[in-house]
């Protein structure tokens, strides 16, 4: 257990030191990175809730807007709000200025909040999205009651749209060394898909894959690669 806390502790400070440099020297909708345009299950789910006298979102781990802007752009002014949580004040801030810059400020509603702290009332939402963020403020003994608080979360009818980081594996690229992922929760692809499978039984899985991904990263001087599988759901209750 305090072997976790300090596991969770690290990995938490390393994607906070790494999604702070990142926001503070790439742009929203920046070509050529992952910010650049906004899921486009996202936006399916958006056109679907369009005709919505009034829409009700939240995006966990929204950083800088990459969906939770374009997705408010898809509703008239005054009939959409999208409640967006970051655990950094930079995400936040950035958040609040391209929500202005992009016309939607009254609908977008920035929270500076860990996900894990961030009460989700009954019913609340009718999209909950949240796009690699739960394998980082989740710890594992709390991964899966964690997924529930977003279900309950959800309005009957209402949709899930959710990104998960699988099979992590990360490799020193000077020494060729296998280093110990440094996330809250490292969940293989096959765990995954069981979870959501069990967990999602009675609502309608419109959307389960998974996709290879491999990336370079800068960490304390070093070049470490990144490769996993994106799980993907997206499910309607
Ligand atoms: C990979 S980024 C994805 C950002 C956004 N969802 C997107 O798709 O563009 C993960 C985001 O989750 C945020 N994050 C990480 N841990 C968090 C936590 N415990 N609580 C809230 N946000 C967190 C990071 O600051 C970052 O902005």
């Amino acid at each position: 257990m305090k072997d976790q806390k300090i596991q969770t502790r690290n990995a938490q400070e390393e994607s906070d030191r790494f999604h702070t440099d990142y926001y503070l020297t790439h742009d929203l909708f920046q070509q050529g990175t992952w910010l650049e345009k906004p899921n486009s299950r996202i936006m399916e789910i958006g056109a679907l809730l369009a005709n919505q006298e009034r829409v009700r979102a939240l995006d966990l781990g929204a950083g800088v807007g990459r969906n939770a802007i374009p997705f408010a752009r898809l509703f008239a002014d005054g009939t959409a709000t999208v409640d967006c949580v970051d655990i950094i004040d930079v995400a936040v801030e950035k958040l609040r200025a391209n929500a202005l810059a992009q016309g939607v400020s009254r609908a977008i509603n920035p929270i500076l909040s860990n996900v894990a702290e961030f009460h989700i009332p009954d019913g609340a939402y009718d999209a909950i999205m949240a796009m690699s963020v739960l394998e980082h403020a989740f710890a594992p003994e709390r991964f899966e009651a964690g997924i529930a608080t977003l279900q309950t979360g959800t309005r009957k009818g209402g949709f899930n749209c959710l990104s998960i980081t699988t099979d992590l594996k990360e490799r020193d690229c000077q020494t060729d060394q296998s280093l110990v992922p440094l996330i809250t929760t490292a969940v293989s692809s096959q765990e995954c898909r069981e979870l959501l499978q069990r967990l999602y039984a009675t609502w309608e899985i419109q959307h389960l894959s998974f996709s290879p991904f491999r990336e370079t990263i800068e960490r304390s001087g070093r070049n470490i690669e990144w490769s996993a599988n994106y799980c993907l759901l997206v499910a309607r209750r």
